[in-house]
Order: C-alpha cells, then structure tokens, then sequence
C-alpha cells in the first residue's frame, strides 16, 4: 500500500534528521503502511486495548445528540478517515450535508473506501484528499452550497501530537472550518496507569509487532539494515506529561546503515516512535480554549474516553 508523503526525500530527510537527534526518534506516521495498518487493526480488537471499543460506544449511545450538532448543509471533514468506520455512523444519520472531505495518509487505501461510501451513500459528495496532515495542505473549495463546516477528528489522534502540536493543530482546523464552525474530536482520558500500560504493553504481543514493524519498513523502503531481534518494544507512562511513550530499546550495542548514513546505538539506548498524549477535561479545555469553545462532551461509564462537539472562537 502506497502512503502519501509530501515526497520521498523529504521524508528521508526527517527520519534521518529524527534518528540524529540526542533521543532519537521516529515519525508515528511510519507504522501505517499496509502490515501496520493491519496490526492496529488487531490492535483495536485487543482486551486491553479499550480506546476504539469505548469511542465507538460513546458515538453509538449519544448518536442523537451529536448529529443534532450538524445543521443543514455542512460540509464535513475528516483527518485520518481510514475506512470511516465511525463517520458512517454520522452518515447513516445525515441527509443534507453539503459533501464529506475524507482525508488520510494511505491513498489507495482512501480512494477505495471513498468507492464504498459513495455506492452506500448515493446522495454524498464524497471529495477524497491523500494528504500528510501533519503537513499543511489545501482543502479544496467545494463549490455546493457549504453554510457551514466541521471537522471531525476521532480516534485520539490529537494524543501524537506534542502539546504546541496539537495547538498548531488545533489552529490550523479553526481556521479552515471559519466562523460557525465545529470540531467533534475523540481523546484519550487519564486514568489508572495500570489500564493505561496494558493497554501498550498487551499480553499478546501485537503492539510489540506493531512498534517494531517501524524498522522493517525501514529496512524495506529506506535501505536500512536493522537487526529486529536486537530491539525492544517498550511503553511507558510519562507521569509529568501525563502520556504514554512507545520506544525500542537496543538490546546491545550496535551500529545500524540507512543508505549511506550509519547510526549507533547503545545498549539500552532508546528510539521514541509514539506519544499518546492522555487528557483530562481540563487539560483538553486548556489546551484548546485559544481557538475553541467545548459546547458538549460525552463519556462513557467508566470516564476512560472522552468525544467532544467543539466551536470555533471568533476572534
Ligand atoms: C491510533 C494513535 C490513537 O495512540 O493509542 C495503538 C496508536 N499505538 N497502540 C494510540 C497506538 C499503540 C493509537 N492512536
């Protein structure tokens, strides 16, 4: 599966720039090529991996309540669709939006899924981007009538990024969705570490695999020669940032070529490959309130997961 980056090169030149910095660190963007895609698929189905479960609880229980935030004609925009699992429950229940904006990495995987919405939805203006999101990018101008645009974003995708990025985010979208817009958002919440580390260090092993497909792709697509016995997964929780952190630790140490490139690691040493970032409500509200207004929120029973129907401050 082919994903879109602005181009190859300057991608090599973000992983090796990552890969030289004094915590070396990867872009999280790199797990989902097709076998990544797969793992977080198998990953959303783990016990001990209740974000996707919970999210798609709170959405089934308060469906209602959140389309009621969707007047007519808007336009509707989403960043990571995947295959919109979760948008169509939004689309069963909306009739007289103005058009869906599907935006996401993997292109092939987004132009067929865009195929199938738009035979189940045959009144839908389906306009796929394949787009790196955490790059600027344009939005196309729809020329339907478009009173009104929101952006959904779920999944606690925000939790990658680092607290300025998520802000940058966060203004980006404010901007694009304009006055009277919206943003209906899934994060992660604080709660027991204990439920926070298993679910990133699962009995199976699946995130393992999931973590360390990072450096067989970079060993397939980036003339890397990385040893995947002589890695690690680990995931720890940040108390201080309150967030969790993949890394792969170095078994021993050892020297790893990327073309022509050669980096060395310790034993011990650590690569980060992921944040998820953890929220309060509070915390979420501080984070946002420059661009934002939280209008309504809903939970689920146990408070570990949190959608919230935000709009856009008018400045
Ligand atoms: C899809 C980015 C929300 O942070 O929990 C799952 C990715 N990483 N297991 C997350 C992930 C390890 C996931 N997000």
């Amino acid at each position: 599966m082919e994903t879109i980056f602005e181009n190859n090169e300057t991608l090599v030149i973000e992983i090796l720039e990552d890969l030289s910095a004094k915590q070396k660190h990867l872009p999280s963007k790199l797990f989902y090529d097709e076998y990544g895609s797969h793992l977080f698929d198998q990953i959303c189905d783990l016990d001990e991996y209740y974000l996707t479960r919970t999210e798609l609880s709170i959405l089934n229980n308060n469906i209602d309540e959140i389309v009621n935030v969707f007047r007519p004609n808007t336009l509707l925009i989403e960043f990571g669709s995947g295959s919109s699992v979760k948008t169509k429950l939004l689309l069963d229940r909306l009739n007289n939006l103005s058009g869906y904006i599907p935006i996401d990495i993997s292109e092939e995987y987004l132009y067929k899924s865009s195929e199938k919405l738009k035979e189940s939805y045959s009144n839908l203006a389906v306009y796929p981007l394949a787009a790196d999101y955490t790059k600027p990018i344009d939005i196309p101008i729809i020329k339907d009538r478009v009173e009104r645009k929101i952006t959904f974003f779920p999944g606690s995708t925000i939790g990658n990024f680092t607290k300025s990025e998520a802000k940058d985010f966060l203004k980006i979208i404010a901007a694009e969705c304009g006055k009277g817009g919206g943003l209906i958002i899934g994060f992660d919440l604080v709660k027991d570490r204990e439920v926070l580390l298993a679910a990133y260090n699962d009995a199976e092993g699946i995130t393992a695999k999931f973590n360390l497909n990072l450096l067989r792709r970079l060993n397939r697509e980036f003339g890397a020669d990385f040893d995947l016995s002589a890695f690690e997964h680990i995931a720890v929780f940040n108390e201080e940032d309150s967030r969790i952190e993949m890394h792969l630790t170095s078994l021993k140490d050892q020297s790893v070529r990327i073309g022509e490139r050669e980096f060395t690691f310790l034993q011990g040493e650590t690569i980060l490959t992921e944040y998820s970032h953890k929220y309060t409500l509070g915390g979420f509200k501080e984070l946002s309130e420059d661009y934002f207004t939280i209008e309504k929120y809903w939970t689920d029973e146990n408070n570990y997961f949190c959608i919230a129907y935000l709009s856009v401050k008018l400045k």
